[in-house]
């Protein structure tokens, strides 16, 4: 038995070794990551720490990232209604259709008053079964915590919809330290290392419930 003082003084152990034994660990198929920029405000820095992480997830072949800005997509601030036949706007299903064929999920979230923006909470509330036995990490960015207000708080709306919200998380305390003002990262060693432990874990996460979907289709 580990206890937790035990925990705090040995190394971090490995992520689990696939308790089925099957296949989908040594699976050449890469998986497809969908990074969602969560923040729409003008000025925003959300845009700097989401293109790092692409570039990161760009130098592996096990990852195949595409990028959701939702400033870009617009999607409606008001939900609709209980009729379940009335057309959805195109952005809706446009979103749903993207989150459905994401394999995992990256969140990069800003801290807005010790919670995580308005702008991601209508995002995930747009979609619901398509969220479901879907990996979600989270990047987060802000003052002296970095966000992770936000993340905790992200965490337990992700339950509601089925998903696996992974341990590691990308964060960035005073975030202005960690980029230049053209972007480039400061500790880029650091980061890069980071980075790799996080998407490390997320597609692990994400070959095993993409085994677990297919099994029960
Ligand atoms: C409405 C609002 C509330 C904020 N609240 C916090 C906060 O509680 N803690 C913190 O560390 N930073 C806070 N900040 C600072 C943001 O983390 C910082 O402005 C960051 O750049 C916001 O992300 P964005 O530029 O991508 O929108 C807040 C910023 C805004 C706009």
């Amino acid at each position: 038995m580990t206890s937790q003082a035990t925990r705090a003084r040995t190394p971090e152990r490995p992520t689990p070794e696939p308790y089925i034994g099957e296949p989908f660990l040594h699976s050449h198929q890469p998986v497809r990551v969908l990074l969602i920029i969560g923040s729409t405000r003008q000025g925003r820095f959300g845009p700097v720490p989401s293109a790092w992480a692409v570039e990161q997830a760009r130098m592996r072949d096990d990852v195949e990232l595409e990028v959701i800005d939702l400033a870009e997509l617009s999607l409606p601030m008001v939900l609709p209604g209980d009729d379940y036949a009335a057309p959805l706007p195109e952005s809706v299903t446009e979103f749903a259709r993207r989150i459905e064929a994401a394999d995992a999920v990256v969140v990069v979230t800003p801290v807005y008053n010790r919670g995580y923006p308005a702008s991601l909470k209508n995002a995930i509330d747009w979609v619901y079964d398509e969220w479901a036995a879907t990996p979600v990490g989270f990047i987060s960015y802000g003052g002296r915590t970095g966000g992770i207000e936000a993340v905790e708080q992200l965490r337990a709306v992700f339950v509601e919809l089925n998903t696996m919200t992974i341990r590691k998380v990308l964060t960035f305390p005073n975030f202005w330290e960690h980029f230049t003002d053209h972007g480039v990262a400061t500790n880029p060693d650091a980061m890069a290392r980071a980075a790799t432990g996080f998407y490390d874990q997320l597609t692990w996460w994400a070959r095993a419930l993409r085994t677990a979907r297919n099994r029960s289709t």
